[in-house]
């Protein structure tokens, strides 16, 4: 019998997921299609048993729903819940299970990261979280984390044995690191970005998890100064090659389907 997969969110016309995974479907000759659907949030609870009942084989899990699924469903891996919130869902025989792939895939882009880069995470938020714990999973040894509320990024370094720099200092201190991942939802909708006058070097790495402008401008002041950028697409299609990995077994391309999607 054809498989039929899903993405799950309010809104959810924007998301590019349905597209990606059709396209790797097809790549791999999987007799599978991919569905958006709009779920209520008073609906979450039915919307989740009715994708059972109807023999959905998985769902991706996109905003307002990341957490607020989590009760709904009967199994949670490592990765959900050290992260707090679920965007995988895989069916198993007797219900469903949790992952998230979201901090995972988003490391998995990042060119020679290795145990021994040094990380500064700007953030502490929802996203800061994942990223946090997909961090220390891979046993990151040198994490350090800053944020506009001190005491949120304090809290969530204790969690994972991470350093805490006061963000006044984050803009000289910069060079101190090889590759700094930018979580916050500054720069979503204005020219703004989390540091002003920051010092970027050539070897350094700038990861900012906005995908939408394609470069923000703390982006933009990264690569001004030479250093290399990446945005939040490469986040995007981290965590969907994971997630079709859970459903099917197989690692599909990441390279060429950003060009695939946007020219079709
Ligand atoms: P998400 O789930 O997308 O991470 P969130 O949980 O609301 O969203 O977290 C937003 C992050 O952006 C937080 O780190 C927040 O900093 P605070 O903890 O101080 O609120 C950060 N953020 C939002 N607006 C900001 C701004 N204008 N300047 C600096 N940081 C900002």
């Amino acid at each position: 019998m054809k498989k039929w997969y899903a993405v799950i969110g309010n809104p959810i016309h924007h998301s590019i997921s349905p597209k990606m995974h059709e396209i790797w479907f097809r790549t791999h000759n999987i007799d599978a299609s991919y569905v958006p659907i709009l779920v209520e949030p008073d609906r979450l609870e039915q919307s989740v048993e009715s994708l059972f009942l109807l023999g959905c084989s998985g769902f991706n899990v996109t905003v307002p729903f990341k957490e607020a699924i989590m009760p709904f469903l009967d199994e949670l891996d490592q990765s959900a819940r050290s992260a707090g919130t679920v965007n995988t869902v895989v069916r198993t025989q007797t219900g469903w299970k949790g992952y998230n792939t979201d901090g995972r895939g988003l490391l998995a882009s990042i060119p020679n990261l290795s145990q021994s880069t040094r990380i500064l995470v700007i953030g502490a938020g929802g996203a800061a979280k994942g990223i946090a714990a997909a961090l220390s999973d891979l046993h990151i040894r040198d994490v350090t984390i800053c944020n506009r509320t001190l005491e949120k990024a304090t809290q969530l370094a204790n969690k994972y044995n991470a350093k805490v720099l006061d963000m006044s200092e984050v803009p000289a201190k910069l060079p101190e690191f090889d590759c700094v991942i930018q979580t916050t939802t500054v720069g979503m909708d204005s020219e703004e970005s989390p540091l002003s006058n920051p010092i970027w070097t050539s070897e350094m790495v700038a990861v900012d998890i906005i995908y939408s402008p394609p470069q923000t401008e703390f982006l933009k002041q990264a690569n001004s100064q030479g250093a290399f950028t990446m945005n939040g697409l490469a986040m995007l299609i981290g965590q969907g090659a994971l997630a079709f990995e859970l459903w099917t077994g197989i690692k599909p391309d990441q390279k060429e389907i950003v060009q695939t999607i946007f020219s079709s």
